[in-house]
Parts: structure tokens; C-alpha cells; sequence
């Protein structure tokens, strides 16, 4: 474990350093003796990871062991919990804690900055649970499983994301994945029912008891009848039906680190519902286990694959950021002036902006005079579907990486001061490529865009190109980001999304002849100058140096206006295996070039 300093940025003791590690080891204990098949799912997270699942897992776990405490006297059930929630805000608030559970989460929460709010709702959710007696409807039910299971996952994809992989964060805006809570909460709840009847509690919708004519006493006397056995039989298909469906709608927009873990989650739980199945009358009795072998099958291959594909999707091992404070662009500093009723996402950035990540191995920019820096680099990043091929990945894993190359390359761009960088994100003759892999390129963008640490960072986001043809999401978090970043001073980010070099030079020409038709430009006095500034993006600066990777030595339709004296510089690496230093060693290869502009060399 890396975590070396605490909250305030003091370096820990080893007092403090072995208590962190105990803390962690007894959630992780915790976890392995109450849940076995959610521990063994954790083993398939990278190893970074792993340790936040235990503390979020073991902290939910233990605010469900004090809600069933059934000794307490019904007046005085729930306040084990509340007490426990007061405290473990607290020390949220202190930074450290004296209980080894509210220690590792408080540790987990601030340094991957968690959203602690939410987090904290989900265990209100829980603690609503024992105000009620009963669930009558299916709906009713659902809300109880979303509210108590959405929020952990999603902590753990921020905690990814600020690893350096680009997943979505909004696990619960994804097609499926509400049903796949819903699927985990309803296999759960059919494995627990020995423990909840033990407690006197049916949490089944009342709606689905009558339908099959079972009453809660049945099932709290533990008879066995047709009914029931019907009743049960009707559950384990619906989880099942559930957990497939959604395994169908998420695996299309899943990465496939976390595609790895949910393919193996919905085997391992319908091996569960299997085993529910095949136990009858004992599952009211005892725990239901999937059999030591049926497990094996399941997660041995699987955790071969996830090493694999961690390795090569998870830039470094996972050091994490400062926490950061999040403002929403609704009520931060960056909301004045009227908001922009066109933007529907909420976009929020990190306010004040970060100052940039360090290089993994600790590289410091080259020392560069600012006046010998090119003012503005524009990149094509070429080579993600190669690097995905010769690693035995889908192209679109090659995507994922060349979004974290891009975030490297940008954190070097602020290190070094570089005033505009632009990247070639999508050109319009990408559209040839098949609609899944444009889908899924569209897909990482916006996540990047809406979750990615760029925007934690002193960059100012312009979106240069075309909206025909993009889908409506792609636009409305470009623009959201764009205006949401507008008064950053850093590094101007320009990214090219749906960008044609003909087509900008194809709209100037209209613009120059509809300003013509209507009197507005003489055509014999069209200059160069008059001819730039009805360019889309006039205020872009022009190009310096020019850089492609992955060794095809052409612009493709890249800024043929402004890159017209660019120097160029091309290398063979595939885009993700770029890294910052990279950049600077195309700064310092820039600074030696003899720049004449059709003019004489200076002696
Ligand atoms: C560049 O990588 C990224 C985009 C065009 C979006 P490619 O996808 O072109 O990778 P190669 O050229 O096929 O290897
Ligand atoms: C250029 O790369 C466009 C982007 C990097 C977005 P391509 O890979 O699409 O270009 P060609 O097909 O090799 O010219
Ligand atoms: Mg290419």
C-alpha cells in the first residue's frame, strides 16, 4: 500500500502506517467470511483497487450487521447505526478514525476523493430500511435496491478513473445497469432469506407474495409448500433473466477491464441461483454455497484475463491524485453570466484547477526559454487500432488507452507552458469505420470529457469541427465543457471532433461569398487575412510544429490553413504508448529547426 500521508499532506508514521494496513486487512477479513463470492470478485479488480472495495464493501456490510441486531428493543433498533453514521462523519471530517472499518473508508474517501455525500445518502438508505415493515410493490423495491447499491460501484469507477482509466463513472445513467443492481440485490436478498427470516423480516414484495398466494408467516414458519416453492422458483428466473439482459446492454459500453468483472459477476451469481435452485426447502434454512469446483471454473480463467488486460490498460500503478473539490458550473464561480439554456449536461469542474500530475517516474520538463517554444502543437494521434491489435485487444481498448496517452501528453503541455495544443480526435473520413467502433470512440470521448482528469486541470477546452452527424450527447458535453472551462488561463486545449480540412476551408469560402452577395466584402480586396478570419475558428493560432505518430508520414485533411508552415515531425511509436516526454523531446527537436518562412537563414 502507497497511502504514505494523511489528510493534511503529513508524511504518516509507522505507527499510523501499520494501523492503515490492519485497518484495511480487517475489512478485507471482513469481507472474505461474509462474502465469499463478492471477495472473490474483488480479486479480479486491480490490485490498487482492491483495498477501497473491502472498506466501501465491509462499511455497508457492517451498517446492515447493526440494522439486524434483533435483540435491541424495538425503540432502540437503528441506533447502533445512527451512531455509527455519526461517527463515521467525523471522521470524515478529522481525516482518521480509532474504528478500523470508518478508518480504512475515511482513508479511501479523501485520498481517491470519493463522493462522500453520496456515499453517505446510500447509508441513509440503508438506515430508511428499518423504518418499514414491509415492500409492497415491485417499484417500491427497486428504489430500495438502487438507492442502497448504485452508489459504491460508481465510487469505485472514480477511483479508476483517477487511476487513469478512462471508464464511465455514471455507472446508473448506462443501459442495463440499473437491472443488474436490481439482478445482484434480488439474488442477494434470496440467498440472505435465512438470515433476514431469522430477523423476522420479509423484504419480497408484498405484490409478488400474493400473486403466488404465499403470506410472509409461510415463509417466517419455514413451510415448505407447492407455493412457496413456486414463488421461489419465479424469483430465481426473474434475477437470472435480469443479470443476463443487463450482462447484454453493459457489455457494449464497458471497457473490458470492468467487462471482465461483470461477466464473471452474472456467472457467479447464477451459479448462486443455481445452488438456490437445486437447495429446495433449505434454502429458508441455511446459506446457500456454490460448489468449491463450479467457483473455480468460473474465476480462474477469469482472473487470468483480468491480470492481462489491467496490465495493459492501467497506466502505472495507481497512485492517487490530491483529493480535489468539485464545483458544480450551476452554482461555482464559473456560473456567471447567463447559463446557456442549449447545455443540458451539468457539467462540474475542479475549481480551483489543479496543479498538474507529476510524470510517473518523476521526469521533469527540459529547460525550454519560452520564446523558443512553438506556440501552438497540434497532434494527429495515430495508431490506437495497431497497438490494440498487436496486444490482442479491440480497437476500442486502443481508443481507451490513447485517452490516457492524450492525458499525459497534456499534463507535459502544462509542466512546459505551452500555450495551444491540438489534438485530432475524429476526422470527418472516420466515418467509414464501422458504426461500433465510432459508437463506442464517441462513447470514451464523452466519458473522458465528463469524468477524465483533464478538465481537473488549468485547461481551457475548445471542441473545433462539425456537429452534423455527431449524436446529440457528444455536442452537449463538448459544449458544456467548452463553456464551462472558458475562463481557465492555462493551456488551451483544442480538440478536434468531427474535423475536415476541406470542409473548414470549403465553409470559409461560403462565408466569404454569402458576406459578398449580401455587399458586406469587395471580392477584388478577399486577402489572406479577410479569407482567415471567416474561418470557423479564426481566433486559432497558426500551427508550429505538426506531429504524427505511428509512422504514416501524411496530414490527412489536418489544418491545411493553419499548419501551412508547420514544421513536421513524425515518429513510429503507436499513440499509447506515448507519454509526456515524448512531447518534450518534440519540443526540444523543435528548437533546433532553422525556421526560414521562405526567407534567409539567420547567420
Ligand atoms: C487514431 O488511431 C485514432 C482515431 C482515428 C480516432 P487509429 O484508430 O487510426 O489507429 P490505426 O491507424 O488504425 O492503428
Ligand atoms: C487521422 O488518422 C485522424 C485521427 C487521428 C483522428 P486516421 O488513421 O483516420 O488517418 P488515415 O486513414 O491513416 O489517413
Ligand atoms: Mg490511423
Amino acid at each position: 500500500m502507497r497511502r504514505t500521508t494523511t489528510r493534511s499532506g503529513r508524511e504518516r508514521t509507522g505507527g499510523e502506517r501499520a494501523a492503515l494496513e490492519a485497518a484495511y486487512e480487517e475489512c478485507r477479513r471482513l469481507v472474505r467470511a461474509t462474502r465469499p463470492t463478492e471477495h472473490a470478485l474483488m480479486a479480479l479488480m486491480p490490485p490498487s483497487a482492491q483495498p477501497v472495495c473491502w472498506a466501501l464493501y465491509a462499511a455497508f456490510g457492517h451498517a446492515d450487521d447493526l440494522l439486524d441486531r434483533s435483540e435491541e428493543a424495538p425503540d432502540e433498533r437503528g441506533r447502533g447505526l445512527r451512531e455509527w453514521r455519526a461517527a463515521l462523519e467525523a471522521d470524515l471530517a478529522s481525516g482518521t478514525s480509532d474504528d478500523p472499518i470508518r478508518l480504512a473508508l475515511t482513508d479511501a474517501v479523501w485520498h481517491w476523493g470519493l463522493d462522500l455525500a453520496d456515499l453517505l445518502a446510500a447509508l441513509d438508505a440503508v438506515q430508511r430500511d428499518d423504518d418499514r415493515e414491509s415492500v409492497a410493490t415491485w417499484r417500491e423495491w427497486r428504489e430500495r435496491a438502487h438507492a442502497q447499491n448504485v452508489s459504491w460501484p460508481e465510487q469505485l469507477m472514480r477511483m479508476l478513473v483517477r487511476s487513469g482509466l478512462p471508464v464511465p463513472v455514471r455507472l446508473r445513467d448506462l443501459p442495463g445497469f440499473t437491472r443488474f443492481v436490481e439482478g445482484l440485490f434480488l439474488t442477494d436478498m434470496l440467498r440472505d432469506l435465512p438470515e433476514d427470516l431469522d430477523g423476522g423480516h420479509v423484504w419480497l414484495p408484498t405484490e409478488v407474495l400474493d400473486r403466488f398466494h404465499v403470506t410472509p408467516a409461510d415463509l417466517l414458519s419455514r413451510r415448505w409448500t407447492p407455493a412457496v416453492q413456486q414463488l421461489i422458483a419465479h424469483l430465481v428466473g426473474e434475477a437470472r433473466t435480469w443479470l443476463e439482459s443487463s450482462r447484454r446492454a453493459l457489455r457494449a459500453t464497458l471497457p473490458l477491464g470492468p467487462a471482465i468483472v461483470l461477466d464473471t459477476t452474472v456467472d457467479l451469481f447464477g451459479a448462486e441461483l443455481d445452488a438456490i435452485l437445486r437447495a429446495g426447502p433449505a434454502v429458508l434454512r441455511r446459506q446457500v454455497r456454490v460448489p468449491g469446483h463450479t467457483r473455480l471454473r468460473i474465476l480462474g480463467p477469469a482472473r487470468a484475463r483480468a491480470a492481462v488486460v489491467w496490465r495493459l490498460t492501467l497506466p502505472q500503478a495507481a497512485t492517487a491524485p490530491a483529493r480535489t473539490r468539485t464545483v458544480d458550473r450551476t452554482d461555482g464561480p464559473l456560473a456567471e453570466g447567463p447559463a446557456d439554456p442549449g447545455l443540458l449536461t451539468t457539467t462540474r469542474i475542479t475549481d480551483p484547477p489543479l496543479p498538474p500530475r507529476p510524470h510517473r517516474d518523476g521526469a521533469r520538463p527540459p529547460e525550454i526559454a519560452p520564446a523558443h517554444l512553438p506556440h501552438h502543437v497540434a497532434i494527429v494521434m495515430d495508431g490506437n487500432g495497431r497497438w490494440a491489435t498487436r496486444n490482442g485487444l479491440p480497437r476500442d481498448e486502443g481508443h481507451r488507452a490513447g485517452a490516457v496517452a492524450l492525458r499525459d501528453v497534456v499534463q507535459g503541455a502544462l509542466e512546459i507552458g505551452l500555450a495551444h495544443l491540438t489534438v485530432y480526435a475524429f476526422s470527418t473520413e472516420n466515418w467509414k469505420r464501422s458504426p461500433d467502433e465510432v459508437s463506442k470512440l464517441f462513447a470514451i470521448m464523452r466519458a473522458e470529457l465528463l469524468d477524465g482528469e483533464l478538465l481537473d486541470h488549468d485547461v481551457r477546452l475548445r471542441w473545433i469541427g462539425s456537429p452534423d452527424g455527431l449524436p446529440d450527447d457528444v455536442v452537449d458535453v463538448l459544449r458544456s465543457q467548452e463553456h464551462a472551462t472558458r475562463n481557465r488561463t492555462g493551456l488551451t486545449l483544442n480538440v478536434c471532433v468531427n474535423y475536415g480540412g476541406r470542409a473548414e476551408l470549403a465553409r470559409a469560402g461560403a462565408s466569404l461569398a454569402r458576406a459578398a452577395l449580401a455587399g458586406e466584402v469587395d471580392p477584388a480586396r478577399v486577402s489572406e487575412q479577410l479569407f482567415a478570419a471567416h474561418l470557423p475558428h479564426h481566433a486559432l493560432p497558426d500551427v508550429d510544429l505538426l506531429w504524427r505518430t505511428s509512422g504514416e508520414l501524411r496530414v490527412s485533411n489536418f489544418l491545411p490553413w493553419h499548419a501551412h508552415y508547420a514544421e513536421l515531425h513524425f515518429t513510429d511509436q503507436a499513440w499509447p504508448d506515448v507519454d509526456r516526454q515524448d512531447l518534450w523531446h518534440a519540443l526540444e527537436t523543435y528548437t533546433q529547426r532553422k525556421r526560414r518562412k521562405g526567407g534567409r537563414v539567420a547567420e
